[in-house]
C-alpha cells in the first residue's frame, strides 16, 4: 500500500452547477440512486502506460464506442460506499481502505488493472470536496453514497483482458435504501437460479453478479416478496446472500450467525464491521454454513429471534417473511425490526455519522 497518492485529479469545475433550490429540493428527499452530483471523477488506464487523465470534470454521459469491451463481454467491477456529514460541518467515510482492498481484489478476479489505495481514496476525496453541497445535512441517517467504478473501454470485439479500461466515481445523496423504511423486507428463496458458484465471481464486486440476481428478484416480485435470497449452488440447502446484501440470524442466546465466506459469498464491509461491533454489545458472532432448514425450524421453535440484511446501501434491514414453493414462515416481530438489528444499526450509525467515539479509527475524513 502507497501512503500517497500519485494521481492528481484535477478539477475542472462546470459552470452549470444545480441551483441551491435544485439541489436542496433533491436533499429533502433523496430516495436511492435516483440524483446524481455535478461532477464525476475519471482516469484512463492503457496498457504499457498504466493510470493517466485523472480529472473531476463535468458529470453526464461517457462515450462509448458500440464495440467498447465492456458491453460484450461485462468486464466490469464497482464499489459501493457512502460520506456523511459530521455536526461540525466535515465529511467522513466508513472504512474506505478495506473497499480499496476489495476493489484490487475484484480487479485481480475480473482480469482489470489494479488501481493504488491511495488512488483510490484521492479519487473520492477530490470528488466529494469538488461536490461538497451535496453532502446532506447532520442529523439523519442520510449520506452521500460513493459509487466506484472500473470497466474495459477498450474498443475490440476478441475475448481478452481489455488494453484500455476506465475508472469512474459518481455520487448520490441517498436516504433509505428501500422504501419501506425499516420495514422487515420479505424474502423469496430462489430454487431455480443460483447467484454464484465456488470459483466463479461470487466474491468479487462485478456487475456480472447482480445481473446474474435479477431473474430471481423479478421472481421474487411476481410472488410479492422485496428481495431474494440465494442457496449454494452445489446442494441448494446453504444459504448464501441476497445478491446485493449479507444476511445474519440472530439466535436467544445472543449468537449472531452469518454464512462462512464460501468464495461465493461477497466480503461485505458492513458484514465484517457488524462481526467486530458484536463483542461490544455481548453478543457472540458466528461466522459458519447455515442451512435453510436451520433457519426455518429455529425461526420456528424461536431459538432464532432476528434476521437481518446488511449492506452499504440497506445498512441494516430486518427479514420479516420467507417464502418458497412449500410455503412460508416468519423470523422476528410482525411489522418492526427486533431489538438486536435495531440496536447492531444506531451502534454503526451512531459511529458512522460522528455521533460515537470512533475507537477503531474507521473513519477518513474527505472534506
Ligand atoms: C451497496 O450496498 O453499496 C451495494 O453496492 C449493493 C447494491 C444493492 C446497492
Amino acid at each position: 500500500m502507497s501512503t500517497s497518492p500519485s494521481l492528481n485529479f484535477a478539477v475542472a469545475e462546470r459552470p452549470d452547477r444545480a441551483s441551491d433550490a435544485d439541489r436542496d429540493a433533491v436533499l429533502a428527499s433523496p430516495g436511492f440512486g435516483q440524483h446524481f452530483t455535478d461532477h464525476m471523477a475519471l482516469a484512463t488506464w492503457r496498457k504499457g502506460e498504466g493510470w493517466g487523465d485523472p480529472r473531476v470534470t463535468a458529470y453526464g454521459p461517457l462515450q462509448l464506442d458500440p464495440s467498447a469491451a465492456v458491453l460484450h463481454y461485462a468486464q466490469e467491477i464497482f464499489e459501493g460506499m457512502k460520506a456523511y456529514r459530521h455536526e461540525d460541518g466535515s465529511v467522513w467515510t466508513f472504512r474506505p481502505e478495506a473497499n480499496a482492498a476489495r476493489f484490487s481484489r475484484s480487479a485481480h478476479r475480473l482480469a482489470l488493472p489494479a488501481l493504488d489505495e491511495a488512488d483510490f481514496l484521492e479519487s473520492l476525496r477530490a470528488l466529494v470536496r469538488t461536490d461538497v453541497d451535496w453532502v446532506p445535512a447532520t442529523g439523519g441517517e442520510e449520506s452521500l453514497y460513493l459509487r466506484p467504478f472500473m470497466f474495459a473501454s477498450e474498443s475490440f470485439l476478441g475475448v481478452r483482458p481489455a488494453n484500455e479500461v476506465t475508472y469512474c466515481v459518481i455520487a448520490s445523496p441517498a436516504g433509505a435504501y428501500f422504501s419501506g423504511g425499516l420495514k422487515p423486507v420479505s424474502l423469496w428463496i430462489s430454487e431455480h437460479y443460483s447467484r454464484a458458484g465456488v470459483g466463479g465471481t461470487g466474491a468479487a464486486k462485478c456487475g456480472g453478479n447482480y445481473a446474474s440476481s435479477l431473474a430471481a428478484q423479478v421472481e421474487a416480485a411476481e410472488n410479492g416478496c422485496d428481495q431474494s435470497v440465494f442457496l449454494d449452488s452445489v446442494e441448494q440447502k446453504y444459504i448464501e446472500e441476497l445478491g446485493g446484501m449479507n444476511v445474519f440470524l440472530v439466535y436467544k442466546d445472543g449468537r449472531i450467525v452469518t454464512p462462512e465466506l464460501s468464495g461465493s459469498i461477497l466480503e461485505g464491509v458492513t458484514r465484517s464491521s457488524i462481526l467486530e461491533l458484536a463483542k461490544d454489545l455481548d453478543l457472540t458472532p458466528e461466522e459458519r454454513r447455515i442451512t435453510l432448514e436451520e433457519w426455518r425450524a429455529g425461526a420456528e421453535s424461536g431459538e432464532i429471534t432476528e434476521a437481518f440484511a446488511c449492506g452499504t446501501a440497506a445498512v441494516i434491514t430486518p427479514v420479516g417473511r420467507m417464502v418458497s414453493t412449500e410455503g412460508e414462515f416468519r423470523t422476528g416481530p410482525e411489522g418492526e425490526g427486533g431489538p438486536v438489528a435495531t440496536k447492531i444499526r444506531e451502534t454503526l450509525l451512531a459511529i458512522q455519522t460522528g455521533r460515537a467515539e470512533d475507537t477503531r479509527g474507521w473513519l477518513t475524513r474527505l472534506a
